[in-house]
């Protein structure tokens, strides 16, 4: 459910990105209130046609929550140019509750953030929230930027080395820069940081590793550590852009007739499924209060139970592996196998 919220400041952070905070009136205040990493689905609508899409909280997670979010100018982005371009001051955006499982509740240990672009912003929060809650916690940050004048939140991250500097730790890489002062690429990939993360890092004594930025980023971080011996279940994965090439599930043979029956606040209804659509835009033609917003299965908003049926997945970058094993499907990328397929939206 969308609610309504005005935006009380707007702030430049880099050459090509803002911060937005919303004002949350008293009423909405537990609505409102996150963990630490979650983001939350804007929504506007332009000529008739609903644009959503998802951003991540930035701000510590605290009993009066400051709703700020970092937004990234992305090329032809219809929300992102509306954003840095127009939005204003005291205009009203409608908002939907925090949600998503990038989310790290603070608990004492020592954890790593591996971030590339406005993939800083939900570990932020993390690394905020943490830090200023468990006196015993210690916080790694390796971020990878383009240049200085696209890094987003430097401040930020300064005040935090400032207020803790012996649990945070940071490592930055300007890839361009060095790149173009002849030095060799700081881009953190695959191989940097299987030579670089020994030698910054015990690895076998941290307690969680969260990923965060463009898909080939949080990809190639991913092997690095599997490489290093790091549990899967160490590891926590948030992709902000999804390259054309990323892998999609291969076709299987799709039922000439299918239906979808969806469980949605309570109420049932059974729909037939057209050829090539998803099981998430066979429940939007019927309710069009059906979660979602990316539609590209990224932010996990259309998570469903498959109650029966079988269906195939064209890809999945929200769910973690044992959400899959306990029957959990992203209903936007979601394709019958079965003639009939059953899904709960409320579990
Ligand atoms: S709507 Fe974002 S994963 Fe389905």
């Amino acid at each position: 459910m969308f609610h309504p919220l005005r935006v009380r400041e707007i702030e430049r952070l880099a050459d090509d990105a803002v911060a937005v905070t919303f004002a949350v009136p008293p009423e909405l205040r537990t609505t409102f209130r996150h963990t630490p990493g979650q983001h939350i689905a804007l929504r506007r609508t332009v000529d008739g046609q609903e644009i959503r899409r998802t951003y991540s909280i930035c701000t510590p997670a605290t009993d009066e929550p400051v709703l700020r979010v970092g937004i990234r100018l992305v090329e032809s982005g219809a929300f992102s140019t509306y954003a840095l371009k127009e939005l204003a001051v005291g205009d009203t955006v409608e908002v939907m509750a925090p949600a998503g499982r990038f989310t790290l509740a603070p608990r004492p240990g020592h954890f790593v953030g591996i971030v590339g672009g406005s993939g800083i912003t939900p570990v932020l929060s993390i690394a905020g929230t943490l830090l200023a809650q468990q006196p015993d916690a210690r916080f790694c940050l390796l971020r990878s930027d383009r240049t200085a004048a696209s890094t987003m939140f430097l401040e930020e991250v300064a005040d935090l080395k400032d207020r803790y500097p012996e649990r945070f730790q940071i490592v930055q890489s300007l890839s361009r820069e060095e790149q173009q002062a002849g030095l060799p690429s700081g881009r953190l990939d695959e191989a940097r940081l299987r030579s670089l993360l020994p030698a910054l890092l015990k690895i076998d004594a941290i307690d969680g590793w969260y990923l965060c930025g463009p898909h080939g980023l949080v990809q190639g971080a991913e092997r690095a550590l599997r490489a290093l011996g790091v549990p899967r279940t160490h590891i926590h994965e948030e992709i902000f852009h999804i390259d054309n090439g990323a892998p999609t599930a291969p076709a299987a043979a799709a039922p000439a007739h299918s239906t979808v029956t969806a469980t949605l606040d309570g109420r049932s209804g059974t729909w037939p499924v057209h050829d090539g659509e998803s099981l998430l835009d066979a429940v939007l033609r019927n309710r069009a209060d059906a979660p979602y917003a990316c539609k590209g299965g990224v932010c996990g908003t259309c998570r469903a139970f498959l109650v029966s049926g079988e269906i195939r997945m064209d890809r999945n970058f929200a769910l973690e592996s044992d959400e899959v094993d306990a029957g959990y499907v992203l209903a936007c990328q979601s394709h019958p196998v079965t003639e009939q397929v059953e899904l709960d939206f409320d579990r």
